[in-house]
């Protein structure tokens, strides 16, 4: 396949980005979205220019990491990661307009990779339980009705990859502080802090700059993992729970 690329170029946060225009060629339609974008690293490198910045890790759809905005949608056309996405979803002369995730909260570094540690910030205003540490508990010494494990596996699926974030038209990051509240409210693990979570999370979430839901529902759209857009509801209505327990 040979390929136009049209990549957002940015040497920092303070410097002004544009889209460079890139030609590639020899792209094999099993290869991934990420080694395509390594064959024209490895050009511009052999070139004498600077390679492309993006994120990456494990290259499984596991941890996150990567983040790309492909024309015009988080992760590009197939709900998956970045790293999950392959050639075969594009034909043969296609433009591929390729950006950074889009969000106030997600200051570009360089070129295609933003900053996301405001996610950890969230996670550490509550993304953790209390109970003490020790031997492995008998197994069912605490009890967990099935449909509560079964909710709070669905939320722990949230690799915080952010493209919740980057398809919000508000940039709200509802979606992945409620997957990180349910996974642990539901559980009575995490019962000591659930009031506190709740609130710590999301006055984070919103000293850190993201925008206010209006449940347009892009993000569980672009979510790779499939988080239900009713985790959101779920978190409001613990919200709402804590703060009448917390004024009593
Ligand atoms: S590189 Fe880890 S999920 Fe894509």
């Amino acid at each position: 396949m040979k390929l136009t690329l049209r990549v957002w170029r940015q040497q920092n946060a303070e410097a002004p980005g544009a889209m460079a225009t890139y030609e590639v060629d020899g792209i094999s339609q099993d290869m991934s979205f990420l080694e395509m974008l390594d064959t024209l690293n490895e050009e511009l490198i052999l070139g004498g220019d600077e390679p492309v910045a993006f994120d990456h890790d494990c290259r499984e759809g596991i941890c996150g990491a990567c983040s790309l905005v492909i024309n015009g949608d988080a992760h590009g056309p197939e709900r998956t990661t970045t790293c999950q996405l392959h050639m075969r979803s594009f034909d043969d002369g296609d433009t591929i307009d390729i950006e950074p995730w889009r969000a106030s909260a997600f200051p570009v570094v360089k070129d295609l990779v933003v900053d996301r540690s405001s996610f950890d910030r969230i996670i550490q205003a509550g993304g953790y339980i209390s109970a003490p540490t020790g031997t492995a508990p008998d197994a069912h010494a605490t009890p967990v009705p099935k449909p509560d494990a079964d909710s709070a596996f669905e939320h722990a699926e949230c690799i915080g990859c952010g493209a919740c974030v980057a398809a919000c038209p508000n940039g709200s990051a509802m979606l992945f502080t409620s997957a990180k509240v349910n996974h642990l409210n539901v559980l009575p693990q995490g019962a000591p802090e659930r009031e506190t979570r709740v609130l710590d999370m999301v006055a984070t979430m919103d000293d850190e700059g993201f925008g206010g839901c209006t449940l347009t529902g892009e993000c569980a759209t672009a979510c790779p993992k499939g988080i239900p857009l009713p985790s959101i509801t779920a978190m409001n209505k613990e919200w709402l729970r804590a703060t009448r327990k917390v004024r009593r």
